[in-house]
């Protein structure tokens, strides 16, 4: 236990030195619920300079490239939050949607750019790929915005900004309260989002940072569920029929870990009680799996980029400098807060 105590305690003193402030203090505490719109992190920069133009937000067109379905509660109210904002700036939006696939993202861009797009907000789906659009992008004299995940890129050059949670920090939360949970005596499953996407890539990293060198949480078995609830509970139902001593589950989305949900009930398991449930995202049905006990946390992931990416582009197209990385605050919701979050930020 002695680099997760490490690690908490690291936190603590961070939270005393002057001027600093761990990530849930920046939110608020965990016990202070989340608010529907997002709320950020303190930005010190780098920055990218601004390109002023004449014309203003109100006449442009704005291409929006979604990664994933929107069967995911987290992609159905990312997507509502770029069209209302839209919506609310005056901007035509146009939308395409790359259903998973890496190839339909690219020519999904390409496609907004010849539609007319002045800008583009893009949530990518992989950590690289996209290099052929932001070179269209550019050489259409179009920005680009991304938001929810990174993905490979120079930054003023191929993107203006980055808008998301801090991953590896979601990642590290999820293994202390897992570590919590089950008193550091841990047989842990791992449900991995979509392979290859920057997300995976620092939850995994985050969590097994958290728990390197703890000799009683071991991760037994780790696998994809790509981000979807069906195929969380297929994964699951193998993993535990392979590795009946599995006492925790840690699921990198929320749909995931419904999924999983499904599975441990019909292997004879309680989840939330003989095995322990993480997620991520704060989803209202994780939410509400909190509060009926089959689930015990989430770390909250908001969705709702919309206001920021287009206070991000305004100020951009007006000439100002802004940051090239905006981080979002996350919270963790347990049943301690579950309640408050459910009325007020769960998606
Ligand atoms: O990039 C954010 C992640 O992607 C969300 O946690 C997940 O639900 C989505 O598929």
């Amino acid at each position: 236990m002695a680099v997760l105590a490490a690690l908490v305690m690291v936190l603590l003193v961070a939270a005393c030195a002057p001027g600093s402030k761990t990530e849930e203090q920046a939110s608020g505490g965990a016990a202070s619920g989340a608010s529907a719109q997002q709320e950020f992190l303190p930005t010190h920069g780098p920055y990218c300079q601004g390109k002023k133009t004449n014309e203003s937000l109100a006449d442009m067109t704005v291409g929006f490239s979604q990664s994933e379905e929107e069967t995911n509660p987290f992609r159905s109210t990312e997507s509502d939050s770029i069209r209302s904002a839209a919506k609310q700036n005056g901007v035509k939006l146009l939308y395409a949607n790359a259903q998973s696939q890496e190839p339909k993202q690219l020519s999904d861009i390409r496609d907004l750019i010849s539609r007319g797009a002045d800008a583009l907000i893009v949530a990518p789906l992989l950590e690289s790929g996209l290099q052929d659009a932001f070179t269209a992008a550019r050489e259409a004299g179009v920005p680009v915005v991304l938001i929810d995940r990174q993905t490979a890129g120079t930054p003023c050059k191929d993107y203006i900004t980055n808008i998301q949670s801090n991953f590896v920090r979601q990642g590290q939360v999820a293994a202390q309260e897992i570590a919590k949970l089950t008193n550091n005596k841990a047989k842990i499953a791992v449900l991995e989002g979509t392979p290859g996407a920057s997300v995976t890539i620092d939850r995994t990293k985050g969590f097994e940072d958290a728990i390197k060198g703890e000799s009683g949480m071991d991760i037994v078995a780790s696998q994809t569920g790509n981000f979807v609830r069906a195929d969380g509970q297929q994964v699951m139902e193998q993993l535990i029929q392979a590795n009946p001593n599995i006492n925790a589950v840690y699921a990198q989305n929320d749909e995931m870990a419904i999924g999983a949900i499904t599975a441990l009930k019909s292997a004879g398991k309680t989840p939330g009680k003989d095995v322990k449930i993480i997620g991520i995202d704060g989803t209202q049905d994780a939410t509400q799996a909190i509060i009926t006990g089959d689930m015990n946390a989430t770390v909250t992931t908001n969705p709702r980029f919309g206001p920021e990416a287009f206070k991000v582009l305004k100020e951009y197209l007006a000439g100002k400098k802004v940051p090239q990385n905006i981080r979002v605050k996350d919270e963790l919701v347990t049943k301690e807060n579950a309640q408050q979050y459910l009325k007020k930020g769960s998606y």
